[in-house]
């Protein structure tokens, strides 16, 4: 064998709790990860030494270069395996995933590139063994290798599949004019969440990352939806409504149970996301939420032909660069060509 082709799913989050700043930099997280049919498409070819090409929706935007995510998932394998220690592996990344957007779109192509050179070097690792290398390279690689709805903990690659009974979903993504960096953004909800409380405290300490520099938001700028200055739980918790309405697969009670910790910090950074939130709500959606750490926003709708209302009225109203529909879940990386 010497080319495989992997296609694999982007994620949204229909719950993201997160805890305090850990000693480490990153947050303890629950979060319900769900797998949505858009995806990207990475292949892997035998060569001398490990390149990337990487073409399709913001490909300008990723490094081509050893810093790349999934040339970095191709290293962690080869180390994990001891397999094709002598050879070399091109990766060519076909995007469909907006980049920097709260999708996971780096993470989905390492995933990527993690099945499909498992695939390439008869490596013969396990789904589960290639989670374990996953967590090595991102929070959300081993998510995009599994599929489906998941719930994460620790900082998003303890995975357990939620036990949920089959179903599919219509969501519909409002893709922005912009980026967000995910440190960034959790880097704004430490600095919203110290915020002193009207009594003068603040909400909590967040770890010990060094001091931020003083909150460039002025109140007038906090996000409204009773989101400003949000308070740190000590240990995040998985939503017990949530849970309830996907194991009845009742997708108004999902619509109302989605959340998101940062999407405060999110909108805090990104103003104009509060408009398009606001304008899938009042066409109708089920429940509308940031993705992850954003600036994407996801819509739940009722149905195939409401999800294309849904598309059409958010499209026409002007809120965000452009929309796609999606249905989930869908399975993680998956093998079609080899
Ligand atoms: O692991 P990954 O490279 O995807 O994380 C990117 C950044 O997002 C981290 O360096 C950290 O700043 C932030 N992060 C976090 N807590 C998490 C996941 C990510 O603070 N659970």
């Amino acid at each position: 064998m010497t080319n495989v082709t992997v296609r694999v799913p982007a994620k949204i989050n229909l719950q993201l709790a997160v805890g305090p700043l850990r000693p480490d930099g990153y947050h303890d997280l629950v979060t319900v990860f769900h797998a949505i049919s858009l995806f990207d498409e990475v292949s892997v070819a035998v060569a001398e030494t490990d390149s990337v090409a990487v073409g399709g929706e913001g490909a300008a935007q990723v490094p081509a270069d050893g810093d790349n995510l999934a040339l970095r998932a191709v290293r962690a394998l080869r180390a994990a395996t001891a397999a094709q220690a002598g050879s070399g592996v091109a990766v060519t990344i076909s995007k469909r995933i907006p980049v920097a957007a709260g999708l996971a779109g780096g993470s989905a192509d390492a995933a990527g590139a993690l099945v499909a050179c498992n695939e390439l070097w008869s490596a013969g690792l396990s789904q589960q063994d290639l989670c374990e290398v996953a967590a090595g390279v991102g929070s959300d690689v081993a998510f995009a290798v599994l599929g489906g709805t998941v719930v994460g903990r620790g900082r998003g690659e303890r995975l357990t599949p939620a036990l949920v009974p089959a179903a599919r979903y219509h969501w519909v993504l409002a893709f922005a004019d912009g980026y967000l960096s995910t440190p960034e953004v959790y880097g704004a909800l430490d600095r919203l969440r110290a915020l002193p409380a009207p009594g003068g405290q603040a909400s909590g300490t967040g770890g010990s990352r060094p001091p931020s520099p003083p909150s460039p938001l002025a109140p007038r700028d906090l996000p409204h939806e009773g989101t400003a200055r949000p308070p740190i739980p000590p240990a995040p918790q998985l939503s017990t409504e949530l849970m309830a309405a996907l194991r009845a697969g009742d997708a108004e009670r999902i619509g109302r149970s989605l959340g998101n910790d940062l999407q405060a910090a999110a909108i805090s950074l990104f103003p104009a996301l509060r408009k398009t939130l606001a304008a899938g709500r009042e066409f109708g959606a089920l429940g509308a939420l940031v993705s992850g750490s954003g600036p994407t926003c996801f819509f739940l709708a009722r149905g195939a032909n409401h999800a294309t209302d849904l598309a059409v009225a958010l499209s026409g109203a002007g809120v965000c660069r452009s929309v796609a529909r999606a249905a989930g879940p869908v399975p993680g990386a998956s093998v079609i060509e080899r």
